[in-house]
């Protein structure tokens, strides 16, 4: 494996949200700064750097990970997913994000990217997930806003639906 010196800058290519992208990190680089700072995306937050809060969730090759936790040399030809890539159309929602806009599961936001990521992640892969099971994958997260039950609320109503199970009904 070749060493990788401190000073110098190496090109990172990876697949983000369907499409190739590439540029230069010092081998320090978090992800999170790479697709922020050089590439643009600033969908996914930043809040602790250090693995607690959630805010700065992806998928990496289909599973959530910390991308505050992540170097950017690392997913060299990886497949990285971020909130940019969850809506089907510019003018179309994925059922998850309807159901958080229905369900009021967010209020200033810094969260969201991250709940998201994680909550598709355990949708797509088990619309059949319980009550506790979304809690769990909720237990990586924190927010500070919403009390967490309105985030309960839109992912159980996202997974019926995800089940064929009716419609979202937004709230009173
Ligand atoms: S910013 Fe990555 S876990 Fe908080
Ligand atoms: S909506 Fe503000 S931190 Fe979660």
């Amino acid at each position: 494996m070749p060493r990788l010196g401190a000073d110098r800058r190496h090109e990172v290519r990876f697949t983000l949200n369907g499409r190739p992208v590439e540029g230069e990190a010092e081998p320090r680089m978090l992800l999170t700064d790479f697709l922020r700072h050089v590439l643009g995306r600033t969908g996914t937050h930043v809040g602790c750097e250090h693995g607690v809060c959630g805010a700065c969730t992806v998928q990496i090759d289909g599973a959530p990970a910390r991308a505050c936790l992540t170097l950017a040399v690392q997913v060299e030809g990886a497949e990285i997913r971020t909130v940019e890539g969850l809506a089907p159309a510019p003018d179309r929602l994925s059922v998850l994000q309807e159901s958080f806009r229905a369900h009021h599961g967010l209020q200033c936001g810094f969260c969201t990217p991250g709940i998201l990521m994680s909550l598709d992640e355990l949708l797509s892969r088990r619309p059949d997930a319980s009550e506790d099971d979304i809690r769990h994958q909720l237990s990586g997260h924190l927010c500070r806003c919403t009390g967490y039950a309105p985030i309960m609320k839109a992912a159980l109503d996202a997974a019926r639906r995800l089940r064929g199970e009716g419609e979202t009904a937004a709230d009173a």
